[in-house]
């Protein structure tokens, strides 16, 4: 699978998130003090869009009912079973890629 360029890393400081579309399909991109993760953009609860969240503590926090998801790992602290995919991620000067299905 190749890697798609889905950001610009000037447009995601440490500590940010945003939501991005490969192929139709949503992925939550985020700066975690500088290192950058990205996960499914779907959580695994009701939907909502992680990538539409905020960051906190290392992890996101889907903005529908405050699920939080570890940004390195995906997984959820509140229900196990629910963890979201992470997807690898390589940052080329600017350009923030990802390799996804
Ligand atoms: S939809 Fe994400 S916490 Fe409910």
């Amino acid at each position: 699978m190749p890697f798609v360029k889905v950001a610009r890393l000037a447009d995601l400081p440490p500590d940010s998130l945003t939501e991005v579309f490969v192929g139709g399909e949503p992925y939550a991109i985020c700066n975690l003090g500088g290192e950058v993760h990205a996960l499914s953009g779907i959580c695994p609860h009701e939907g909502g869009p992680l990538g539409q969240g905020q960051i906190h503590d290392g992890c996101v926090v889907c903005p529908y009912h405050l699920w939080e998801f570890d940004c390195r790992t995906g997984a959820c602290d509140l229900d196990p079973s629910s963890g979201v995919k992470t997807y690898p991620v390589k940052v080329e000067g600017d350009d923030i890629l990802i390799q996804v299905p």
